[in-house]
């Protein structure tokens, strides 16, 4: 049989473009697919700032009627996999991947879309053209729905099998249905059976109805969208396509989030021997210009990194945010996201100087550096379609508390490798916190609750083969 290939589309993938999971899962997927004889492509636009890559290929891509000389560059990941990186300077080569000052731009369907386009035509002029189209998120939404539409008859593209993914059901791709014309969309898509949402349309909609399977990040979140409470409006949809819904949890680069051989700890360490966290905990205090003698090293320093959104849990904290800092612990937290979060963090760290520190940004060492140097990392989500955080945590040491949604519930075990809040209230936040200190005063109990973490296996190979079956499910159905 002929070597099988996959190419995926989504918005951001690391090294080249990150704002959160998304990235991680992009970037480190294809070399686990490719470890396992896929081969495998993953197509993102080439955003302002991006240098990696070579010029495989020149050609107009149109979408909409919006025609753009394109070129497409190719840069290799690791394993043999490859990225190829959309250039549409007009689209792509502005000051944010998504929008300026947490405002999306507004020709967003058309950037979107075009990705889609651009993705299939350059599969689709490839010597050995993909045997299945893995699309991510809503930003890929309109991939599964072109294949079936504009591609039907398509002599190389016709009949191939794609797979969606939901990393986040939040973010629907929802706009006004006059763009529906400028995306390659013909009225009849504008039916609540299709991509109608609400009177206008959905492009994740798009990628739902026509994914030949569609996968979502954990178990529990795939069982959690099709309920009104997490479905945001998509839960009846989730629940006609329960027959092809599945939930694989992701995986994390084991490599890039190693304590044993992590570049921007000060001192290595690993389960064998944990003594290098301390000196991670001192350089992590300094950086945020905390003290760092023996009091402070003694004392519970619980970390968070995340944007700064409602899904992750910042309302809790701002409820529970006073009685917390009344406890003997430190908090030093990084991120960036809605300027009432990032103010209720200043604020906070304003009235504690001492004890509350935080950095507004992006910073890829400084989360590293958090993971290894906190105790406890602090993930009290509302909902959590899978989260990375938590997993890094664990392998580094650093105890996770969490909310019990979503892959928070799927990979944190109550008082075995982290604590899971009981509902999400500041009470339980409160309790759960409680908890955790209490724990951390016995040095034997805080070392299993370190070392169950650990030791667990989180590494992308499991999750690659879990999507490796989902592929030949859907070429096993597949009549060209
Ligand atoms: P989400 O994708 O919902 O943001 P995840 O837990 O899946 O949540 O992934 C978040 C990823 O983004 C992690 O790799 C995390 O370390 C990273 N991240 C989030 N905010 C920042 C930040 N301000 N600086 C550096 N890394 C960040
Ligand atoms: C989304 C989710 C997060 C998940 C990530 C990667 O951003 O919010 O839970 O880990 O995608 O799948």
């Amino acid at each position: 049989m002929a070597r099988r290939s996959v190419l995926l589309v989504g918005s951001e993938a690391q090294p080249f473009a990150k704002t959160g999971g998304l990235a991680d899962v992009l970037g480190a997927l294809p070399p686990a697919l490719q470890r396992l004889g896929w081969d495998a492509t993953v197509v993102l636009p080439r955003y302002r700032g991006v240098t990696a890559g070579t010029v495989v290929d020149t050609f107009p891509v149109t979408s909409g009627g919006f025609t753009r000389d394109t070129r497409f560059y190719e840069a290799p990941l690791a394993d043999g996999a490859r990225a190829v990186l959309v250039d549409c300077p007009e689209l792509y080569d502005r000051a944010g991947i998504y929008g300026a000052d947490s405002t999306d731009y507004p020709d967003s369907p058309r950037r979107f879309a075009f990705l889609s386009r651009a993705a299939l035509e350059f599969a689709a002029r490839r010597e050995t053209p993909p045997s299945i189209v893995h699309a991510h998120d809503w930003q890929a939404g309109l991939v599964p729905v072109y294949l079936r539409t504009l591609y039907a008859a398509h002599p190389v593209l016709r009949g191939t099998p794609s797979i969606f993914t939901i990393h986040n059901l939040a973010y629907q791709g929802v706009y006004e249905s006059d763009w529906l014309p400028r995306v390659d969309l013909g009225w009849d898509q504008f039916a609540p059976d299709r991509l109608e949402f609400y009177g206008r349309f959905s492009m994740l909609k798009g990628g739902i109805v026509d994914g030949r399977f569609v996968t979502t990040v954990s178990r529990r979140y795939a069982e959690e969208i099709q309920t009104p409470a997490f479905g945001f409006g998509f839960d009846g949809i989730l629940r006609a396509r329960r027959a092809d819904l599945v939930g694989i949890l992701n995986g994390i680069d084991d490599v890039e989030w190693d304590p044993a051989r992590d570049p921007f700890l000060p001192t290595r360490f690993s389960a064998a021997d944990l003594s290098g966290k301390r000196d991670a905990k001192a350089a992590v205090l300094q950086r945020y210009g905390l003290a760092a003698d023996e009091a402070a090293l003694a004392r519970p320093l619980v970390g968070m990194v995340s944007r700064m959104v409602d899904q992750k849990g910042f309302d809790l904290i701002a409820a529970a945010l006073d009685d917390l800092t009344r406890l003997d612990i430190a908090f030093v937290v990084l991120g960036t996201g809605e300027p009432r979060y990032q103010d209720m963090w200043r604020a906070a760290a304003a009235r504690h100087p001492d004890r509350v520190a935080v950095r507004i940004g992006f910073d890829e060492s400084l989360a590293h550096q958090i993971e290894g140097g906190a105790d406890m990392f602090l993930m009290p989500s509302r909902f959590e379609p899978c989260g990375l955080n938590q997993m890094y945590s664990m392998r580094y040491g650093t105890v996770p508390i969490v909310a019990g949604v979503g892959g928070l519930a799927d990979t944190v075990a109550d008082g075995v490798s982290g604590f899971v809040l009981a509902a999400h209230t500041p009470a339980a936040l409160r309790e759960a916190l409680d908890r955790a200190l209490a724990a951390f005063s016995d040095p034997a109990a805080w070392r299993a609750l370190q070392l169950a973490g650990m030791r667990q296996d989180f590494s992308w190979d499991r999750s690659a083969r879990e999507y490796v079956k989902i592929y030949e499910r859907a070429l096993a159905g597949v009549r060209r």
